[in-house]
């Protein structure tokens, strides 16, 4: 139960609007006769919420032990259904709890399958689409055509009739010390974990041959070795197709995210759609129905460079605070061992063998959602001058309601911190289908966009647990302009250019250290506009992206209204708006649209306007015209924005706390959001 809920802790910026528990809890004598009962706890709230509900009932109850071999736990986000316990999962088949299930995703075909549960006798208690499968299973099980049915077959059953996107794991009475999972468009890994030295680090992935009635399975080993054809007829069930053959005392943690197992072991093994990964005395097998083409016969455990630490607040009061101060290691992070600051080179391991495709492609695509759509944003205009490509920046979900025309010689970047966002791998896919080059920029190693993209980088900002995204951003940012820079190595015009851009990210991290140091003087503002109703947030060029990103960061961890305005768009309407009373704040830099943003100043100040100027600190000009400045330190152009976004991530952070939020679970949002 502890392993449980620590897992759910660790998961919890992922959606927290409700938690369960599905444990053994029967009386027996032995493990098998308690994995015969199964008890649910569940809670609307936060996991405290079920902690305490979990030591209540512990208290209650002295004969309830809870001695768990194999337990579920899930932290829900609402999309069917409010927050109630009733809705949170686990899900369970029956009163008797015979099967019990969690989900992530959205089955879309619910509706239909619950018709025909009913239309059987199955009665419902919650309004979640994820109920249906709980029932299904148990209709496949009550349904079987035989007794000996293992668990993974029904379940392979089962996910043949869900539409929509799923990652599952099942639990019940009849499969005792057993569990399944399975994934289809959201994320699933299987932690592993053994005190002795693992004989492989890749588990064959069995392929059945044909229809439920044959149940043969093929043998894949990996590449190089031997492949038994089905004459073998290894079944499911006979230790021979099972992981681990010799190991013993081997722990199985299966998790939509590595941040809940990484304190018990960093070795991982991604699922693929379509996987069925089961675990029977202490040992897993995956296999699956249909080989896709290009599949691997195996799955990888993978080692995590991840560290706990990395996922703690340490002295910090929450991630988002955490995430803003690591800015300067997390954009060197980025960078490792791919700029060389002294020869003025890039280098993208991951882009190395797509480069000369790229460089020849017809345009750029950046596609994205939220914060990473904004990095495409605040990009643009670089990779449009080092690159010499036309350059689209498309929100992922817009994208695909225009059904864009996107052609072979395309190439489209998903950028995506999580690497899950369902309308960018909606749009990964519909790009691939057409014949264009894919690159993923993410930061979750594993994560089904940097899996499903033919080639990528990955930006290494270490995990990112605040739900409002920041150091992700300027990773992103980062690692977009090195890909800008590698463009056009071998140009020599635009050398002077780049070597320019080089030396700004060589004194980046400083900077932004310094701008970190304006976090008081940040803090002091937001004193004086807390109470505020809104905050408009005007600039231009470089700083368009500034001024959106900043703006989303306000309204969803402080929920006031606030508004990225181009300001070129002043006069357009956005002007009627600005009065004595109204908090505008507005990026001014030393770049080419200088003069521009004078102009826009001057005609806010018009209005009666009191803006509060984001300037470069030896602006004497801008200082000298504005009621309130905050400095931030000069550095090239294109990297600008990196250090006129932070005032805002801190501003926001600050407008949070006074306004009495928890910043770290903004209402109604979650951290990864796989479902369309
Ligand atoms: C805002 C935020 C979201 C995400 C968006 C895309 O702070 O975090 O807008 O940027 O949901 O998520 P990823 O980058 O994981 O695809």
């Amino acid at each position: 139960l502890e392993i449980l809920l620590k897992g759910l802790r660790r998961l919890e910026y992922r959606g927290y609007d409700s938690a369960g528990v599905g444990i053994d809890a029967g009386n027996g004598k032995d493990w098998e006769s308690n994995a015969k009962t199964i008890q649910l706890i569940k809670q609307r709230g936060k996991v405290k919420v079920l902690d305490e509900e979990i030591n209540k009932q512990q208290d209650m109850d002295m004969d309830v032990e809870f001695d768990v071999h194999l337990g579920i736990a899930h932290t829900r986000w609402a999309t069917h259904g409010e927050p109630s316990p009733l809705n949170s999962h686990p899900h369970r088949s029956d009163k008797n709890n015979e099967f019990i299930i969690i989900h992530n995703g959205i089955v879309t075909n619910y509706k239909d399958l619950r018709k025909f549960l009913e239309s059987k006798g199955y009665e419902f208690e919650s309004e979640t689409d994820t109920e249906t499968i709980a029932k299904l299973v148990k209709y496949m099980y009550d349904n079987r055509e035989s007794d000996d049915i293992n668990f993974a077959t029904l379940v392979e059953r089962v996910t043949q009739q869900l539409e929509g996107a799923f990652a599952l794991v099942f639990k019940s009475v009849h499969y005792p010390g057993e569990a399944v999972g399975t994934r289809r468009g959201s994320p699933l890994l299987i932690g592993v974990r053994s005190d002795h030295k693992l004989s492989t680090d890749h588990i064959p992935v069995l392929y059945r041959s044909c229809s439920y009635n044959f149940c043969l399975y093929f043998f894949n080993f990996p590449a190089g070795k031997d492949k038994k054809s089905c004459n073998a007829l290894p079944r499911m069930d006979q230790d021979t197709c099972l992981f681990p053959v010799d190991e013993k005392a081997v722990e199985y943690y299966f998790a939509s995210d590595a941040s809940a197992v990484i304190e018990h072991t960093n070795r991982v093994i991604f699922l693929e759609d379509d996987d069925v990964a089961a675990v029977m005395d202490g040992r897993l097998s995956i296999h699956r129905i249909k080989r896709r083409a290009g599949d691997y016969s195996a799955r990888a455990i993978q080692t995590l460079q991840m560290e706990l630490q990395q996922i703690m607040k340490g002295n910090y009061s929450s991630f988002m605070q955490k995430e803003i101060f690591e800015q300067p290691e997390s954009v060197v992070n980025t960078m490792r061992g791919r700029v060389n600051f002294d020869n003025n080179t890039v280098t993208l391991g991951g882009l190395k063998d797509h480069i000369k495709e790229i460089q020849r492609c017809r345009r750029l695509i950046l596609i994205a959602c939220g914060t990473s759509y904004h990095a495409g944003v605040a990009t643009r205009q670089v990779l449009e001058e080092l690159t010499e490509l036309p350059v689209m920046v498309e929100l992922a979900s817009d994208f695909l309601d225009r059904n864009t025309p996107v052609f072979r010689d395309d190439v489209c970047f998903f950028i995506s911190q999580s690497g899950e966002t369902a309308d960018s791998l909606m749009a990964l896919r519909y790009c691939k289908e057409r014949g264009a080059l894919t690159v993923g920029v993410t930061n979750t190693v594993g994560s089904s966009i940097s899996r499903e993209t033919d080639c990528g980088v990955h930006i290494n900002a270490g995990p990112e647990v605040g739900v409002a995204s920041t150091k992700a951003y300027t990773s992103q940012f980062v690692a977009l302009i090195m890909f800008a820079l590698l463009m056009c190595d071998d140009r020599i015009s635009v050398q002077p250019r780049r070597r320019e851009i080089i030396q700004g990210l060589r004194v980046l991290p400083d900077l932004i250290k310094e701008v970190l140091s304006l976090d008081d003087e940040i803090q002091k503002l937001a004193t004086e506009l807390y109470q505020q109703k809104s905050v408009l947030i005007m600039g231009r060029g470089y700083h368009y992206a500034t001024c959106l990103e900043g703006a989303l960061k306000i309204k969803e961890i402080t929920y006031m209204h606030s508004e990225g305005i181009l300001a070129g768009e002043l006069k357009h309407g956005p002007l009627a708006l600005v009065d004595k009373l109204m908090p505008v704040i507005m990026i001014i830099m030393r770049d080419h649209t200088y003069i521009k943003c004078q102009n826009a100043l001057q005609q806010v100040v018009a209005r009666q306007g009191r803006p509060i100027v984001i300037c470069d600190k030896d602006d004497y000009e801008t200082i000298k015209n504005s009621s309130r400045t905050i400095k931030v330190p000069h550095c090239v152009d294109c990297l600008q924005g990196i250090l006129s976004v932070i005032p805002l991530q801190l501003l926001s952070f600050h407008l949070a706390v006074l306004r009495g939020y928890d910043v770290d679970c903004p209402r109604n949002l979650a951290k990864s959001v796989t479902v369309e």
